[in-house]
């Protein structure tokens, strides 16, 4: 029997109890589909942080590296603290240390779930975004310089590479500044991921997102990958659209899309978007991946404090990140049973989440899920 170690960082707010969810599902599919999961608990988060001031220390980073498979995590951000702080402190941290170069994000919308879209269905929306997950504006590198002349030197460390800006400044005006890094090998890899996805699913047009026509020496750039690594793929036609046109066409037609690769940053705004027309937040998941290392899952959504500890909160996008986690460590036939599961209960239509329309709790929803499981 197989046996996988895995990471379990339930968070903020809402994540404990919808990582119960996921917790009580994914420990059935094992049952059913005849693997053990060994969890080890980390407590990372807000709490943890106002406590002790930790965010995620390296120590723990490496010990997940030398001991998990992937990580589940449930969501972080807190009132209490600063908004950024946990976001980029181990979120963020954890993406990077993993090197998790792939957000996947799938846009599916079920049977049963009500769409925002008028006349369009299930078969009209179902496409996958391939985020780009560790450049672009999400370096984290930038600063403010009061008015005068002033020094700054900035740095960008990574395996792959090492970036280092060293800035003389010169202004009138107090100005703040952000840079967005775009590295070949880093653009080529997530591009790379967005063919390979469409070859296997026999996909013809990949869509790519920039905004060329403004930001054109970053997003220049990325066209440019674009086209090299599309040499070696060519029954495959990639297509380009700015980020502004398809937030249109996501809403117009969505039908037209399968594959979408993108840079970090307008991945992050248009898998929103995605989220809404898929049937809400609270339906939507997502994974960073390493195909080589440690993955890390998650619910897009983020940690809603307002309902935290009341049991209201829709846990399927977090099951189905659990499912996703599952295909991702090889365990396709029980990560597939849970997306059907998830399939089954909304288009029953019995069981229902407050997002949902319906008064059902976090835990019946786990349950109905984890019923479907035999
Ligand atoms: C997401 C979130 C994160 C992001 C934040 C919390 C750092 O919005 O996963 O989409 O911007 O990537
Ligand atoms: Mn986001």
């Amino acid at each position: 029997m197989s046996s996988y170690t895995l990471a379990l960082m339930p968070g903020d707010g809402i994540g404990p109890e919808i990582v119960a969810e996921g917790l009580k599902v994914l420990e059935k599919a094992s049952d059913v589909y005849g693997f053990s999961l060994d969890w080890k608990n980390y407590d990372n988060g807000a709490e943890k942080y106002l406590k002790t001031g930790e965010l995620i220390t390296e120590d723990t980073l490496q010990e997940i590296k030398d001991s998990c498979k992937a990580i589940y995590l449930g969501a972080l951000g807190d009132p209490r603290v600063t908004p950024g702080i946990l976001e980029k402190g181990i979120l963020l941290k954890t993406r990077f240390y993993f090197d998790q170069f792939v957000n996947l994000r799938p846009i599916k919308l079920l049977e049963g779930v009500q769409c925002p879209l008028v006349g369009k269905g299930p078969k009209d929306i179902d496409f996958t975004v391939v985020r780009e997950n560790t450049e672009d504006f999400y370096v984290g590198i930038g600063g403010r310089a009061e008015a005068g002349t002033s020094k700054q030197s900035l740095e960008v460390m990574r395996e792959m590479y090492k970036v280092k800006f060293d800035l003389d400044i010169e202004n009138t005006d107090e100005v703040a500044y952000q840079i967005g890094v775009m590295s070949k090998s880093g653009a080529n890899r997530v591009i790379k991921y967005g063919f390979e996805l469409a070859k296997s699913q026999n996909v013809d047009t990949v869509y790519f997102v920039d905004k060329a026509n403004v930001l054109s020496d970053i997003y220049g750039f990325w066209r440019e990958q674009v086209e090299s690594v599309g040499k070696e793929y060519p029954g495959i036609k990639p297509e380009y659209m700015f980020v502004d046109a398809i937030t249109m066409w996501f809403v117009k037609n969505p039908e037209w899309f399968k594959v979408v690769t993108t840079p970090n940053m307008f991945g992050d705004i248009i898998t929103d978007l995605g989220a809404m027309i898929q049937g809400g937040l609270g339906l939507a998941p997502g994974g960073n991946i390493n195909p080589n290392g440690v993955s890390m899952f998650e619910p897009i959504h983020g940690s809603a404090p307002k309902y935290a500890g009341k049991n209201v909160a829709n846990p399927l996008a977090t099951i189905w990140a659990g499912a996703m986690l599952l295909d991702e460590i090889g365990e396709h036939t029980a990560a597939d049973a849970i997306v059907s599961g998830i399939g089954s209960v909304i288009k029953e239509g019995v069981v229902k989440t407050k997002d949902l329309g319906g008064s059902a709790t976090t835990s019946d929803m786990g349950s109905a899920v984890a019923e479907k499981l035999v």
